[in-house]
């Protein structure tokens, strides 16, 4: 990967931060070399620095004195054609044209795109985790879809992820759900729901449990037996798990997403692991009994009228819970996975159930100071009446319903756009196109915010949407197919920046490493979203104004058909990085 960006990163904010860091030590001395003196004026714009405003307070300085001074020390050659004290003290910083230029003609000429490769940590991500012999719902749906995106973008950044299906199969639940099994039959029309419709299977279950005396007590007894290890129950268990697992695999398979059955460590691996784990924290003394429950008190983690909330690993019955299944992940992930950051995709409903859990870890020294914990909150996906998102008839909705649903209103706006494609096309499309819809939908908003699930502006051609993002890239690949060449090729050609379109869509591109880096960092992928919306966006206003194959001279057309095809290489991988398809044309 033979990258050299002379003179910085590709970003102008990441070039130019450290210059004028350089300057202020060298104007004022080391100890006012501010962290990030760069402002942006506006995206994808020239930047502005504030440093001097900062600085003058501290120095008792007035400001345009000091940006006087920090201008002088400032060594931009190369970088930027202009630079002016502008207001009270802002310093102006003009890039050069042929700055940009050189610029963009590496990262059109980078296997990468400018995404540097960070130095590997190892990062276990806890995500979509459904739960067996129940269906999945929406929030499952988002951090199936945010996960995905966080494991693609981390993976692409150089980290080595480690995937963790946190799967539901373990639970006094399962003694009713066994032995629902075992009197319909296991190879029964009944017994098959847990694979087509799990909430059918559930609630069959649920109502003979609340119905029948008689099956309480056998349920009862079956989670005795299931915790006891008895061969015939274990071997039940099993063919529920066996039957969910294919369901889940249908589902990422509808929804592209990258989890396998390798990636499947459920409540249950850990089974061996929680009486130890108890009996370390007790006598430790970080657990104590409490009503006969073991449980452990954490400062700072009160209830009403400031009383203590408890963390309870064992329940007075003997038995474990979540809490406990959880802290056995962090052990496990640290001391064997060998962790250097631990990222929990889940729901922000569970956030005190995580804090607690992370606290309690700390203190029990299984997860190390230097080990990074984070949950990445998933907010609530609500209906068009700004209630959970539900079926009509109340019920929790079906998502593979959901995700046919988006297929088909695919289908219709891609049946009105394009009647000309052929019926196998067609098919191929609308599912790429659906399924982008619910992923960019979903990751487009912060991953903690709640959104509207609203499917026809969801699959809308205009817009922050998928679909636009998908048909700009199918756009601009069409033009290369006009002129008989592909928009992956990587073909070496010269980039000049000379018309303001020109220079937008250049300096947009520079940003592509940066987004991505931050992504990685801050785990938010609405970031990325915003970004290659944006791109879409200003690639547009270029090619409104800037002929590409009937450009003006052979030179232009070359240097635009680069910036195209670096345009093009951008999406697309962005997308990919979201998980979302591009398609070959739209
Ligand atoms: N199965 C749980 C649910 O459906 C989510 C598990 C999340 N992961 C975890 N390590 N707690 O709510």
């Amino acid at each position: 990967m033979a990258r050299h960006y002379p003179g910085g990163m590709p970003s102008p904010h990441d070039t130019l931060a450290p210059v004028i860091s350089a300057a202020i030590a060298a104007a004022f001395g080391d100890e006012h070399r501010g962290a990030d003196p760069v402002l942006r004026s506006s995206q994808f714009a020239d930047l502005q620095s504030n440093a001097a405003l900062a600085l003058a307070k501290r120095l008792g300085m007035p400001p345009r004195e000091v940006a006087t001074r920090l201008v002088q020390a400032l060594d931009v050659t190369g970088v930027c054609e202009r630079v002016e004290i502008s207001g009270p003290g802002f310093v102006n910083l003009t890039l050069a044209d042929s700055w940009i230029a050189a610029m963009v003609q590496q990262v059109a000429e980078d296997p990468r795109l400018g995404v540097e490769v960070a130095p590997a940590l190892v990062v276990p991500i806890d995500y979509s985790a459904p739960n067996v012999a129940k269906e999945m719902h929406v929030g499952h749906l988002r951090t199936t879809v945010v996960g995905d995106a966080l494991a693609r973008t981390l993976e692409h950044l150089g980290h080595r992820v480690i995937r963790q299906n946190h799967v539901g199969d373990w639970g006094t639940n399962f003694g009713m759900l066994v032995e629902h099994l075992l009197e319909v039959g296991e190879s029964s029309e009944a017994a098959r729901l847990v694979e087509t419709d799990p909430n059918a299977f559930y609630q069959a279950a649920r109502v003979k449990f609340d119905g029948d005396d008689g099956f309480a007590d056998r349920a009862r007894a079956r989670v005795v037996a299931l915790q006891a290890g008895d061969g015939e129950t274990v071997r039940l268990w099993r063919s529920l798990y066996e039957m969910s697992k294919h369901y889940f695999n249908r589902i990422y398979a509808a929804l592209d997403v990258t989890l396998t059955d390798a990636d499947l460590a459920g409540e249950s691996t850990y089974n061996d692991d929680l009486p130890g784990l108890c009996a370390e924290l007790q006598e430790r003394g970080i657990a104590v009994e409490s009503e006969g429950a073991l449980c452990v008190f954490l400062p700072g983690f009160t209830g009403r009228e400031g009383k203590p909330v408890p963390l309870i690993v064992r329940k007075s019955d003997g038995g474990y819970g979540y809490g406990t299944t959880d802290l056995a992940t962090i052990r496990h992930r640290v001391r064997d996975l060998d962790a250097d950051r631990l990222i929990y995709v889940v729901g922000a409903t569970q956030s005190l159930h995580l804090q607690m859990i992370f606290a309690t870890a700390r203190l029990a020294g299984w997860l190390p100071e230097d080990v990074e914990v984070v949950h990445v909150q998933i907010g609530n996906v609500m209906g068009e009446d700004r209630k959970l998102l539900r079926t009509r008839a109340g019920d929790s909705l079906r998502l593979m319903a959901l995700i046919e649903e988006a297929v088909e209103a695919a289908r219709g706006v891609l049946d009105e756009a394009r009647p000309d494609l052929p019926e196998s096309t067609r098919h191929t499309l609308a599912w790429q196109i659906g399924v982008g819809a619910i992923k960019f939908a979903d990751l487009s908003v912060a991953h903690d915010s709640e959104y509207v699930f609203d499917l026809a502006r969801m699959v809308s051609l205009t817009g922050n949407t998928g679909p636009y993002l998908q048909y700009a890239a199918a756009r601009i690949r069409s033009i290369f197919r006009a002129a008989g060449l592909d928009a992956s090729d990587p073909q070496a050609r010269s980039i000049a920046v000379v018309e303001p379109a020109e220079r937008a869509l250049a300096l947009a591109l520079l940003e592509f490493g940066s987004v991505v880096r931050q992504v990685g960092a801050d785990l938010g992928p609405h970031r990325l979203c915003a970004y290659l919306f944006e791109l879409a966006q200003t690639f547009s206003a270029f090619y409104e104004v800037c002929p590409v194959l009937k450009a003006p001279d052979e030179a232009t057309r070359q240097s635009r058909l680069a910036l195209c095809a670096a345009t093009f290489r951008v999406m697309e991988q962005g997308l990919a990085l979201l998980g979302i398809a591009t398609p070959d044309q739209m």
